[in-house]
C-alpha cells in the first residue's frame, strides 16, 4: 500500500516550474494544496459543457448542471461516510462551516451559564466563531490545555474529566493541528462530549485530504472542511452535520433556493441541505471538490496518510540533527499528521520562508492563523513545512540544504 510520488507528480501541472532557478518545491499545503489534471479538466468541462444554474431550469443544461452538483453532494457524502448526502451542505469552505454551525445552532441553544469547550490547539477559524457565539449567549468559553513547552504532550485528556460538566453544550476541537501536526483522538473526544450531552464540531481542513475519515465512526455531530486544502478547488468546503440536528436548526442565511413558500409576510424553509444554501450555490466547485475525492481514492487515502507519515519522520529526523531548530510539537512515534513546525534561533520565521523561497522552496511562516497558541508556546512565530503525496524525501534534503545555508548566513 505504498504510492508513487513521481508518478502522481505527473498529475499536476503546476509542479512543473523553477521558481527562482530551482526546480519548485512545494511544501506549503498546510495552506493550500495543488490541483491535479483530473480537477481542473472537470471544471473546465463544467463551464464548457454544462454550466447552468442549478434547481431552477427544466431545460437541458440546467438539469446537468443540477444532476452534476447533487452527483458532488453524494460523493462527497461517500467519501466521509455519512449516511445521507443531505448531510452534506456546500459553504465557501471550513471557516464558513464553523461560522454556520455558530450562529445557527450558537443562536437557537446557547444561554447564559452554559459552557462552549474548545482546545488551545484552535486556529482563528474554529475560535473566534465561538468567542463571538459566547459572547451574543452570555455562555462562558473554555479550551482543553494542551501538555508540553512545545505542545508536545497533545491534549490534556484528564483535564477534560473536570471541564466536561453537564454545563457544556458544545465541544469544537481540530481534527488534525494545523500548527503542531498532532492528530486528536476525535472519536474518544465525540464520546466523552456525548456522554455529557454536548454536540461535537470538528474542524478537519486539514485532515479530510490525508487520510481515510469516517464521519459515523468518529461520532461527530458537525464536521467542517474546505476542498482546496484536498487538491479540489478554493472557495467550496462542505459542513456536514447529523440529518437529525439539520432538521431542527434555522438557516442563517436567508434567500432564493431555500424557500419553501413565500409571502409578503414571511416564509418558510426547504429542509436540509437546501435550508443553508442561499443563492446560486458554487456549482463548479462542488463538481471540483467531486473530481477530487475521486482522484484521492483512485490513489488510496491510507497510502496517503503513510506516505504523508514517511516524509515527516524523514524531516523530523533530518531536522533535528541541525543546530538551532527547535521542533514544535509532536515528538517522533506519537501521532503527527505530515507537517512540521519549526522556531530557528536567532532566525525570524519570515526570513527563513524568504530565503528558503530565494531556493524554489514554498514554507508558510507565521503564526499560521493561531495567535494565542503562539503566545503560549512563547513564540512569535514558526517555519511550517506541510507535505502532501507528490511531496519527495529528496524534496525534504532539498529544505534542509536550504536550511544550512541560512543558518551560516545568519551566523555571519
Ligand atoms: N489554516 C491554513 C494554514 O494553516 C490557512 O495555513
Amino acid at each position: 500500500m505504498s504510492l508513487d510520488p513521481q508518478k502522481i507528480r505527473a498529475d499536476f501541472p503546476i509542479l512543473h516550474q523553477q521558481v527562482n532557478g530551482h526546480p519548485l518545491v512545494y511544501l506549503d499545503n498546510g495552506a493550500t494544496s495543488q490541483k491535479p489534471r483530473v480537477v481542473i479538466d472537470a471544471l473546465v468541462r463544467y463551464y464548457e459543457r454544462d454550466n447552468a444554474n442549478v434547481h431552477r431550469g427544466l431545460h437541458a443544461l440546467s438539469m446537468r448542471a443540477t444532476d452534476a452538483y447533487e452527483g458532488a453532494r453524494a460523493r462527497v457524502a461517500q467519501f466521509i461516510h455519512a449516511a445521507d448526502p443531505a448531510e452534506i451542505i456546500f459553504t465557501r469552505g471550513t471557516t464558513e462551516s464553523i461560522n454556520v454551525v455558530a450562529r445557527s445552532w450558537g443562536h437557537a441553544h446557547l444561554k447564559p451559564g452554559d459552557v462552549v469547550l474548545a482546545t488551545e490547539f484552535e486556529h482563528h477559524s474554529n475560535l473566534v466563531p465561538w468567542q463571538q457565539a459566547a459572547q451574543a449567549a452570555g455562555a462562558t468559553l473554555r479550551y482543553v490545555p494542551l501538555l508540553g513547552a512545545d505542545g508536545e504532550g497533545g491534549l490534556d485528556l484528564a483535564a477534560l474529566d473536570t471541564l466536561l460538566t453537564p454545563q457544556v453544550k458544545l465541544f469544537a476541537f481540530t481534527h488534525i493541528s494545523n500548527t503542531l501536526g498532532t492528530i486528536n483522538p476525535a472519536a474518544e473526544l465525540c464520546r466523552r462530549a456525548r456522554a455529557v450531552g454536548a454536540v461535537t464540531v470538528i474542524d478537519a481542513a486539514q485532515s479530510v485530504g490525508h487520510g481515510p475519515l469516517d464521519v459515523r465512526e468518529i461520532g461527530c455531530d458537525f464536521l467542517a472542511f474546505s476542498a482546496h486544502k484536498m487538491c479540489g478547488p478554493t472557495g467550496i468546503g462542505v459542513l456536514y452535520g447529523r440529518r437529525a440536528l439539520l432538521d431542527k436548526l434555522a438557516p442563517d442565511e436567508t434567500g432564493g433556493g431555500m424557500v419553501a413558500q413565500v409571502t409578503y409576510e414571511g416564509a418558510t424553509w426547504k429542509p436540509a441541505p437546501e435550508r443553508f444554501e442561499a443563492g446560486t450555490p458554487n456549482v463548479a466547485g462542488a463538481i471540483g471538490l467531486g473530481a477530487a475525492c475521486d482522484y484521492l481514492d483512485s490513489i488510496g487515502r491510507a497510502a496517503i496518510a503513510a506516505h504523508d507519515d514517511a516524509l515527516v519522520r524523514h524531516a523530523m529526523d533530518r531536522l533535528s540533527a541541525l543546530p538551532g531548530i527547535r521542533i514544535i510539537g509532536p515528538r517522533v512515534g506519537q501521532p503527527r499528521s505530515g507537517l512540521v513546525s519549526f522556531a530557528f534561533e536567532g532566525v525570524h520565521a519570515h526570513d527563513v520562508v524568504t530565503f528558503a523561497n530565494e531556493d524554489g522552496i514554498a514554507l508558510r511562516g507565521g503564526h499560521h492563523c493561531n495567535q494565542p497558541l503562539m503566545r503560549k508556546l512563547g513564540l512569535a512565530s514558526t517555519s511550517r513545512a506541510s507535505f502532501y503525496l507528490y511531496n519527495t524525501a529528496e524534496e525534504v534534503d532539498r529544505l534542509v540544504a536550504s536550511l544550512r545555508k541560512i543558518q551560516k548566513f545568519f551566523a555571519g
